[in-house]
């Protein structure tokens, strides 16, 4: 099912959410809401805001109140790919110049900060702790797994456990948090708040791991970034783990020599693939991530059926079949 399908059942939510996101990014400082905006209207997905909108609704919230915490998701998500292009000093973002490549690491160092001050304030808008206390332990997460995962660059003993621990705190944790946040609004009970906390991390790895595996499988021009980035940037994701388990020493060598090459050459990519695909270790890695999909679909069993709770099932799915 196609993500505009899924999101029916929001539709006219979702458009509201835009209307909040270029409102609160005004600043009389020019830039800033230029810089913002461009980040925030360049093909982003609206994963978060969309998770936060059908948890509130299948949890029978007039989902009219929950548009602005969607937006302050994705403003959170935003300047955390602000920071990320300048960590990573990527030049493209969704196929386009990305906003440190345009304006340098200064402006998008600060912007993201300034769209994280404003998710802020509307976090705190309804004098709801629990939703700012969500958020923050959310970002708190994120920036230790962006941690863990510069700590273990070009670590050729990470496990398949470190690497899934580093994918469920830089990813997953917001997506948890849109799902709590969606929860904690329409007053749901700890036990349904819980369910749909883990719902959203398992979903998060999913997708994590896919967008892993696509940095070996996808286009450019349908991913939107240079293939084989992880590699060139030593990270190592589970496609490369798997086969370094499984590898003998001669292929190994050559994994490693890449990794460390920090340049990827379109020859130096086949070369990687060929590995990956002797062992199977990219199907392998889907098997994975659909493994995480059903666990994120299995803590839905708790809710009654719903547009909103059919959605989910279908993201989840979506998740892990999805090219971009
Ligand atoms: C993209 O992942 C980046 C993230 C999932 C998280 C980035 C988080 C921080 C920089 C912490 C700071 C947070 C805030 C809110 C300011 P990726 O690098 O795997 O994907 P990519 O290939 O699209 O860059
Ligand atoms: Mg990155």
């Amino acid at each position: 099912m196609s993500l505009s399908t899924i999101c029916l059942p929001i539709q006219s939510e979702l458009r509201d959410v835009e209307t909040v996101l270029s409102e609160k990014v005004s600043s009389p400082v020019e830039l800033v809401s230029t810089a913002a905006n461009y980040i925030l209207q360049n093909g982003g997905k609206r994963i978060r805001p969309a998770l936060l909108l059908l948890t509130a609704k299948m949890l029978g919230l007039k989902v009219s109140n929950a548009v602005p915490f969607g937006a302050a998701i994705e403003m959170i998500h935003a300047a955390s790919l602000m920071h990320d292009d300048v960590l990573d000093n990527a030049r493209l973002r969704r196929g386009k110049q990305s906003s440190n490549a345009k304006w340098g690491n200064q402006i998008s160092i600060l912007v993201g900060d300034f769209l994280w001050c404003r998710a802020s304030s509307i976090a705190i808008s309804n004098g709801n702790m629990k939703i700012l206390q969500a958020v923050t332990e959310a970002v708190e997460k994120t920036t230790e797994g962006e941690i863990l995962e510069i700590v273990r660059c070009n670590d050729f003993n990470i496990t398949q456990e470190d690497y899934l621990n580093i994918i469920s705190l830089k990813t997953a944790m917001l997506f948890a948090c849109s799902c709590r946040v969606g929860a904690i609004l329409a007053g749901a009970s700890e036990k349904f708040e819980a369910a749909l906390k883990n719902y959203g991390l398992n979903l998060g790895v999913a997708f994590q791991l896919t967008d892993d595996i696509l940095d070996y499988t996808a286009s450019e021009e349908r991913f939107g970034k240079k293939a084989g980035t992880d590699m060139c940037e030593g990270r190592l994701t589970l496609p490369v783990i798997l086969a370094l388990d499984r590898c003998n020493s001669n292929e190994t060598g050559t994994i490693k020599d890449l990794l460390l090459a920090n340049s990827l050459d379109n020859a130096r990519l086949c070369e990687i693939k060929n590995i990956l695909n002797k062992y199977g270790t990219i199907e392998a890695s889907f098997d994975a991530a659909r493994k995480f999909a059903s666990l994120a679909k299995d803590e839905l069993v708790h809710f009654k059926p719903s547009l909103e709770k059919d959605s989910l099932i279908a993201l989840a799915d979506h998740s892990v079949s999805r090219s971009v």
